[in-house]
């Protein structure tokens, strides 16, 4: 076998989504790419920002010596006071350079934290469903993901998550805006959250980090805003990436962000930029770096997803869909209107819809639709969905 028997595990345990891949491109060659509908990807659809553009292409052609040369693991120290000096517009905390890792986008950032900070065997709570990629990177460093419930409108379970902690956990992991569901965690959430683990981390004697993942923290809508976890818990740290909000996927940047209040911060920082060597990212990739300094502010169109957002949610509302209203992101992740969630998944995909079933999110019972796509794929697909739904009723 020329793969490990773990990896030849995962491998089999991914093939669905091999298999809706390779569905998606039979069903485009047979039917025309314009009458098939794939919801099924967060690969953002809108081109980044033309001035993301102009910038590369500026300091593509600045010749100064050393400019595609290796830098500190952490990154170019202008970047990183840049990232702190706009982390400090919308946080109470004043982080300064130090508090910042560069790294290859928030994936990258993640197996960062946690090679840092697991021992063999730690836990990780984690509310789902939740991006499925997590277990991946936990295993990665030997960490054991602890799955718990949400309530039904997606909002933290604090008492599940109360139960869950352990002599093992090390750390919780949310993610808002979420993937797969659009939920954002108010503020008063984040406070008891951050009650509950200052209580058991004076317990155990020994802080519970919270692992914030926040991709889409500007793809947000109706005047929503996600609150700060550095306001709200100290031992708190920040991951995110420009994938999403600058439409920079294939570019891979993103930064880790430690509370600047985080105790022993100099062993953590320490330990994380040593592994973002280690790991072999060395560091984020320097243009990127250079560019992002000056794109801190700015985002895609929001406008444009939150449209999407109401073409699908009243087309779906219409046609007997039961959903939770996205706050952020650009997923939607609706009941299924029968147990057996790849069921249903299959009939869309009879009338080529791709969406990807709940239970690859730890959330059955629903299925998941990126409406990171044109306005009139939305559109054209709202008859497909009606039809299925019609059939269930
Ligand atoms: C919740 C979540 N976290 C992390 C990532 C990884 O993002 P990046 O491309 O920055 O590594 C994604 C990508 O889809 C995501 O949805």
């Amino acid at each position: 076998m020329p793969v490990s028997e773990k990896i030849r595990a995962s491998m089999e345990r991914s093939s669905w989504i091999r298999k809706m891949f390779e569905e998606g491109i039979e069903r485009k060659a047979k039917f025309g790419a314009e009458n098939v509908f794939d919801f099924s990807l967060g690969n953002p659809d809108l081109e980044p920002p033309s001035k993301t553009v102009d910038i590369l292409v500026e300091l593509a052609k600045d010749p100064t010596p050393g400019n595609h040369a290796y830098m500190p693991n952490a990154g170019f120290p202008e970047t990183r006071q840049a990232v702190a000096d706009y982390l400090n517009t919308f946080n109470g905390s004043r982080a300064s350079a130090g508090d910042i890792i560069m790294t290859v986008g928030a994936g990258g950032g993640l197996n960062v934290v946690f090679k840092a900070i697991l021992n063999p065997q730690d836990e990780v709570i984690i509310p789902k469903p939740y991006f499925v990629e997590y277990n991946s990177y936990l295993d990665n460093h030997q960490g054991v993901p602890k799955i718990v419930a949400t309530h039904p409108d997606f909002s933290l379970n604090l008492e599940a998550i109360s139960e869950a902690v352990s002599e093992k956990t090390r750390a919780v992991l949310i993610n808002s805006p979420n993937n797969p569901t659009g939920k954002v965690y108010p503020k008063e959430e984040l406070a008891e959250l951050a009650k509950l683990l200052v209580h058991h981390g004076a317990r155990l004697g020994k802080p519970i980090y919270l692992v914030s993942d926040e991709p889409y923290r500007k793809i947000v809508y109706d005047g929503t805003v996600v609150p700060s976890v550095f306001d709200a818990y100290r031992e708190s740290i920040v991951v995110t990436s420009f994938s999403k909000d600058l439409s920079l996927p294939g570019e891979r940047i993103g930064y880790i962000a430690a509370n600047p209040e985080i105790s022993d911060k100099v062993v953590l920082i320490g330990g994380m930029v040593l592994c973002n060597r280690i790991l072999g990212f060395v560091n984020a990739p320097a243009l990127m770096q250079r560019a992002i300094r000056y794109l801190l502010e700015d985002s895609v169109d929001i406008s444009i997803y939150q449209r999407r957002r109401d073409i699908f949610c009243e087309g779906l509302e219409a046609a007997g869909y039961e959903f939770e209203k996205p706050e952020g992101a650009f997923y939607l992740f609706p009941r299924t209107p029968v147990e057996d969630d790849a069921e249903f998944v299959a009939a869309l995909q009879e009338e080529n819809i791709l969406t990807v079933p709940g239970k690859g999110f730890g959330g059955p019972g629903h299925f998941r639709i990126a409406y990171c796509v044109e306005d009139k794929v939305i559109e054209k697909s709202l008859p497909g969905f009606k039809r299925v739904m019609d059939k269930y009723r």
